[in-house]
């Protein structure tokens, strides 16, 4: 028997157990995860969601936005991703971002790199930015059977429109609109809704007005979850610093610390000892 065969499988977070938790008052823990090593983590310490998150352009590839990654490199990260939990619980669900103009130019477009995605990757469902515009092609993707996952407010891969990564629908008609948005994309199939960075008091009207849960980031507390991007809660981002983020360790001193011993232990000749080596 191997190390994977022995981990206990659990039942697998579905887009019902979702819509459960919602109607029992039970949070739902969503992080990203762009790796197989990271995920297994994520899956071991009972996440229910894991977001392969096209954030992944930022973090894990170092560009200034998300537009530039690929589908093929999405689905690169999701394979590591799937493989993780696979290799764990197998409990956390697992959700892609669909990359910027991979659903933006038709629907049928969509639904082809919506069905290639999940084809390709034994993932749960897509995740796709945006309201009222997109609401057609989250219908024709829904009623095919792949379960989206709508997103809201900051809508990162629509940055050069709004030119600022700024607190968005602070006022009145901008809220009404995301409210239309969020009941539109819940009548198109839509399985949950990420609410970024929006007034508390408004992600709570959203969460009172539909019966799908919202997923906050910078959203405040009375979302049915909560998704933050890895690297920022675990101190790998240093130089972010939104409120919203809650550092849960400090990674990069972690890291910088013990790559400069070994960096120095090599340099004195102090690594590998003669119990290190064969
Ligand atoms: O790409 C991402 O990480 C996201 C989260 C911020 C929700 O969309």
């Amino acid at each position: 028997m191997n190390s994977r065969e022995s981990v206990k499988k659990l039942p697998h977070v579905t887009t019902r157990r979702l819509l459960e938790m919602k109607e029992q008052g039970e949070k739902i823990a969503m992080l990203t995860a762009y790796d197989y090593t990271t995920a297994r983590i994520l899956d071991r310490a009972g996440i229910d969601v894991i977001l392969v998150g096209d954030s992944a352009s930022n973090v894990f590839s170092g560009h200034d936005t998300t537009l530039p990654i690929t589908t093929e490199e999405m689905i690169y990260h999701t394979r590591a991703v799937v493989r993780g939990i696979q290799a764990e619980s197998s409990r956390a669900m697992v959700v892609i971002d669909m990359p910027f103009m991979s659903y933006q130019l038709s629907s049928e477009e969509a639904l082809r790199n919506a069905g290639k995605i999940m084809k390709d990757n034994e993932c749960d469902a897509v995740k796709m930015e945006g309201g009222k515009v997109i609401a057609g092609t989250v219908k024709r993707i829904t009623d095919v059977g792949i379960p989206v996952m709508g997103h809201l407010g900051l809508t990162p891969q629509s940055i050069y429109k709004f030119g600022s990564y700024k607190v968005r629908a602070r006022d009145r008609k901008e809220a009404e609109e995301l409210l239309r948005d969020a009941v539109l994309l819940e009548e198109a199939g839509a399985f949950a809704l990420v609410l970024e960075k929006i007034p508390a008091d408004l992600a709570a009207e959203v969460t009172r007005s539909i019966s799908i849960p919202t997923i906050g980031i910078g959203a405040g507390r009375a979302c049915d979850g909560q998704v933050l991007v890895i690297n920022d809660m675990l101190g790998l981002n240093t130089e972010f610093h939104p409120r919203f983020v809650r550092r849960y360790a400090d990674l990069d001193s972690v890291m910088h610390e013990a790559v400069s011993r070994y960096a120095e232990d090599v340099r004195k000749g102090d690594f590998p000892s003669e119990g290190e080596s064969y």
